[in-house]
């Protein structure tokens, strides 16, 4: 069993034991990748004060995202493809969150589908919603969430085409692979993978398949997104969603502080600051920087959350003392999967909460909810030096 102190390490097992195409699949970005470099390299900026002679006894993370108590301000990121990391990955993923005390949220492009995740845990989990041209489909999509008593839709609004990754076209991307001889050759390396793969019935888009009609291939992200998803969307379609569903609505994808007002205005329980992990809009802003604008913009009108860039707990301190009520990985928990199941999802997990309290306790704080600005030393013009 090898010694995992840090998300790296996942990630290096995650990169051996998983075949290229999906290894490589979470691991890049739109176009030239800058912006999902700087999501990362941008919180390195920010740093954190050290406080001496302060009481460190009886810490705790605990608190709430959307009402909801969480062990850790960290809910686990909707990941197309999931399952393809490691067999059964979506209901392997929310079973370490369940345990965890973190909330999962599951993917519209997830293998295993709604139903399937639902009956292999106890808790609910977040369902992540892209809005399709097919109004029945995406009526029954919801409906499917429902009937699986999910306790939070959350609407992506930033992904109604998808952007270009290289890698993706390069590897000719799909789930199940198509065999061709570069992906035989990289599959005869990936015994693990492909013997729980075999054992598995969960080979496909798990929402889609079956469920819909008139799609030419379902295997393939890009020709699904492109024939499917609704490039219509806007604020009077959210506010119909949100209706249809009823409960709890986060949307995804804010990263314009005019955005976020109108999120606010739409009666959204929370936004998450995103820019999908630097996957769409190459050249946007990480998300860290954003933060500010956007909190400064929405006040206490809504609660904010912050995704894209965290591979630490020290991110996530640094987020919720900017001000976040909430933080979502998702590459550190596929690493873990990738590498070692559920198991390596714990481990995730367990590695952020680790780096989280003791760099809390080394600022002089006990308590997470107690965690503010007076922690942070952020650099002057870090958010303000951008004019449009
Ligand atoms: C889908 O959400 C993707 O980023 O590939």
């Amino acid at each position: 069993m090898p010694v995992i102190t840090c998300i790296d390490d996942l990630k290096r097992l995650h990169r051996r034991r998983t075949p290229r195409m999906f290894y490589d699949y979470a691991e890049s970005g739109s176009w030239t990748e800058q912006t999902f470099r700087e999501n990362t390299s941008d919180f390195s900026e920010v740093r954190l004060r050290q406080r001496v002679a302060v009481d460190m006894t009886n810490r705790s993370l605990a608190s709430r995202m959307i009402g909801q108590e969480v062990a850790m301000p960290v809910a686990l990121a909707p990941v197309g493809l999931t399952g393809m990391q490691r067999a059964d990955g979506e209901i392997k993923a929310a079973r370490a969150a369940e345990k965890f005390g973190v909330p999962f949220t599951l993917s519209t492009m997830s293998i295993c589908s709604i139903e399937d995740v639902a009956a292999h845990t106890e808790k609910p989990f977040w369902f992540q919603l892209y809005t399709m041209k097919d109004q029945d489909y995406l009526r029954r999509l919801i409906q499917r969430a429902k009937d699986a008593k999910c306790s939070a839709l959350v609407i992506t609004l930033d992904l109604q085409i998808l952007g270009q990754r290289h890698k993706d076209l390069k590897n000719g991307l799909s789930a199940p692979p198509k065999l061709t001889p570069a992906t035989i050759a990289n599959l005869m390396t990936k015994w693990t993978w492909g013997i729980e793969m075999l054992g598995t019935k969960r080979r496909q888009f798990g929402n889609i398949v079956g469920h819909v009609s008139g799609v030419k291939d379902t295997s393939q992200l890009g020709s699904w997104t492109a024939e499917q998803f609704d490039p219509k969307l806007d604020w009077a379609k959210i506010a119909e969603i949100k209706e249809m569903w009823g409960g709890k609505v986060i949307l995804k994808g804010i990263l314009d502080a005019e955005d976020a007002v109108k999120a606010a205005e739409v009666g959204a329980d929370a936004i998450i600051v995103s820019n999908h992990g630097g996957r769409q809009l190459d050249g946007a802003l990480s998300t860290i920087r954003m933060l500010d604008p956007i909190l400064q913009a929405v006040g206490d009108r809504i609660e904010v959350h912050l995704d894209s860039g965290i591979r630490t707990g020290q991110d996530v301190l640094k987020a919720i003392a900017m001000g976040a009520k909430g933080t979502y990985i998702g590459r550190a928990y596929i690493h873990g999967l990738g590498a070692m199941g559920e198991a390596g999802v714990t481990a995730a997990l367990e590695v952020i909460a680790k780096e989280m309290d003791i760099s809390m306790a080394l600022c002089g704080k006990r308590d997470i909810l107690d965690v503010g600005r007076d922690i942070l030393l952020i650099p002057e013009g870090f958010s303000g030096r951008w004019q449009s």
